[in-house]
């Protein structure tokens, strides 16, 4: 089995490039494809860049050029729910673009052509990831997270969720955006600007596919300063570990 691994950036996919065995590199386009062994499964790995194109444009490549049988998109995610804290793990269930509106022609959120407006997960491979990340918030995370960086982010003891994710090409810090995407969307768990995009493409080809998301801000007036910090010093111990668990999983 060859799995893809997609991040939107360097950091949020960093350690288990590094831990790549056999590793080798490839550009195409401006990208950079990492292939190797991790966990003893072949993988190729890549950061996108931001976005819902960059993250489409990814996606294909790894389906069309590495033929891969799966993906995994791993980063993190604005919170859409007063319940999620901080460092709170979400596995995507279903995933829709919140910026996508074709109407009155087709139906808002709706795609032309696939006539789909919530892109579903891959079940296995859903598990897998839900199993992946309670082994990682039941370990003792502060071995590896300093201390003060899990006292900075308010990190105390992480849970994980499973829901709808909703992307756009849009980085969300005003609670009156968040508000009208909570009311468009009453089941909504998190925001990002990868997951549908992405879905989208593996819909098309028929690649299964899961994605997981840790809360690195509460998509507010202080999204951008914990989004940094967060993507800076925490998320590279998330990802390591995570998607070890997972590709031992699958
Ligand atoms: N990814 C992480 N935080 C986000 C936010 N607030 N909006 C969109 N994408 C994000």
């Amino acid at each position: 089995m060859r799995i893809g691994i997609i991040g939107a950036m360097y950091e949020e996919i960093a350690p288990v490039i590094n831990d790549a065995e056999n590793r080798t590199r490839k550009d195409i386009g401006i990208r950079t494809y990492h292939s190797g062994s991790l966990c003893g499964k072949d993988a190729v790995i890549a950061f996108s860049g931001w976005g819902k194109v960059a993250s489409a444009s990814t996606a294909a490549t790894l389906i069309v050029h590495y033929e891969v049988d799966a993906i995994l998109l791993f980063g993190v995610a604005g919170a859409a729910s007063p319940n999620l804290n901080v460092g709170d793990i979400i596995i995507a269930r279903e995933l829709i673009q919140h910026d996508l509106d074709p109407s009155p022609i087709f139906p808002k959120y709706q795609v032309p052509l696939l006539g789909i407006s919530r892109f579903e997960t891959d079940a296995h491979l859903r598990d897998s990831a839900i199993k992946a990340a309670e082994k990682f918030v039941s370990s003792d995370i502060s071995k590896s997270i300093a201390a003060d960086n899990l006292a900075r982010c308010h990190i105390t003891k992480p849970a994980v969720y499973q829901g709808l994710i909703a992307s756009g090409d849009q980085f969300i810090s005003d609670p009156a955006v968040l508000a009208k995407l909570c009311g468009d969307f009453t089941d909504l768990k998190c925001v990002e600007m990868e997951g549908a995009s992405v879905a989208q493409v593996c819909c098309e080809h028929k690649i299964p596919l899961a994605v997981i998301r840790v809360i690195s801000d509460k998509a507010d007036q202080s999204a951008h300063e914990n989004f940094s910090f967060f993507v800076s010093n925490v998320i590279n111990h998330y990802s390591q570990e995570i998607i070890h668990n997972f590709l031992t999983l699958i």
